[in-house]
């Protein structure tokens, strides 16, 4: 009765000039040999029978439905989205999705571009939590942090180990604050996965978001289906506030419960994240195509043509056939500019 949802609205900015509006990284073979996308689909496919729920931007119609094709899911629904106005909002059009057939399913919702190394360990989670989802909880997997992020949800726990009470939940804390989660302990980031009926996360939005879940009735209501799309419409949608579930609902809710997993999680949200996670050879150098080091370290390049370092550590290199990235690896973040530039001189 486990309903998967993926999320598929992100544009991965920071991981340009491979991400781009018109294909951003969900849809790339960032991590293995599928997209992530096609990664997400086979983690979670062993766990249910159902076709997914895909919530997505109207531009990327076909590329989702192909990606998911490739792997041989079961035909998908995919909801379009004429404008992003945030999770809590797609969710909200999955969720009405998943009961238009008058059911009621656990919704698994998913991002579609994260990596989880341990696939089996978070089909064991998801099974662990099942049990007090259909019970009412909202749940959140947990992640054991490592360092004060500011992008993450932090989640307060009450015991330290398997499923507990959120004590507290708070979306993007500044520096400060995260530090002193982390100093204190008991803290995990919110990994962005979440497992809840879908009749209880519309009842949660409504009490704390009543406009979102109107405008988000209204665009359903008067959606178009057009084969395995669901476009919603455009002028009731577009009238939707934009918010995410973790401000909307999680940080509010007083049913929410937190299960801490170690499963090998990155949201790749960057290219150091990704030379985080990559496997590297013995001088740190992980690479996506040729490369030939002389004496450089702890570098990432991905690229068609091959690549030579000499003499330079902490570099990436991302060629496309249009630009070329050459950035220190702890500055990656700042590509967030460039692409900002670009918009600009458009
Ligand atoms: N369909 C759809 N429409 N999907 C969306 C939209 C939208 O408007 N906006 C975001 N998404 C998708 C993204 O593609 C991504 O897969 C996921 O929803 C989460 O959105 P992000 O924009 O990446 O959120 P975040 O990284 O700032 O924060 C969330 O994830 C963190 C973990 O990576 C929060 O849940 C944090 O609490 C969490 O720690
Ligand atoms: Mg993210």
């Amino acid at each position: 009765n486990l309903q998967p949802v993926l999320l598929s609205g992100g544009s991965g900015t920071r991981l340009w000039p491979l991400s781009r509006e018109a294909y951003p990284k969900q849809f790339l073979p960032l991590t293995s040999d599928y997209t992530m996308v096609q990664d997400t689909w086979l983690r979670v496919a062993p766990l249910s029978d159902r076709a997914p729920i895909v919530v997505a931007n109207e531009e990327h119609r076909f590329l989702v439905a192909e990606q998911l094709r490739q792997v041989g899911a079961p035909v998908p629904a995919i909801v379009l989205e004429p404008v992003g106005r945030n999770t809590a909002p797609a969710i909200a059009a999955a969720a009405l999705q998943a009961m238009a057939g008058g059911e009621d399913p656990l919704l698994l919702v998913l991002p579609s571009d994260h990596v989880v190394a341990d696939a089996e360990g978070f089909r064991r989670a998801v099974q662990t939590a099942t049990a007090a989802a259909e019970a009412g909880a909202l749940i959140t997997f947990g992640i054991v942090p490592n360092a004060p992020e500011t992008g993450f949800g932090y989640i307060q726990s009450t015991v330290a180990e398997g499923l507990s009470k959120v004590l507290r939940f708070v979306e993007k804390p500044d520096a400060d604050t995260a530090q002193s989660y982390l100093d204190a302990g008991g803290y995990y980031w919110n990994s962005g996965m979440f497992l809840f009926r879908a009749s209880r996360f519309l009842e949660e939005l409504q009490r704390f978001r009543p406009d979102i879940v109107e405008a988000v009735r209204a665009a359903f209501a008067a959606a178009k289906c057009d084969g395995d799309f669901v476009r919603l419409d455009k002028q009731a949608f577009a009238a939707c506030p934009s918010d995410s579930i973790d401000y909307a609902v999680m940080e509010k809710t007083g049913d929410a419960m937190v299960l801490p997993v170690d499963i090998g999680w990155s949201d790749v949200g960057s290219w150091s994240a990704l030379w985080d996670v990559a496997e590297r050879d013995g001088d740190g150098n992980a690479h996506h195509g040729d490369v030939i080091a002389i004496d450089s370290r702890n570098s990432y390049t991905y690229a068609q043509r091959l690549i030579a370092l000499v003499g330079v550590d902490d570099v990436v290199v991302v060629e496309t056939d249009d630009a070329i990235l050459v950035a220190r690896k702890d500055r990656v973040q700042e590509v967030k500019q460039v692409v900002a530039r670009l918009k600009n001189d458009k």
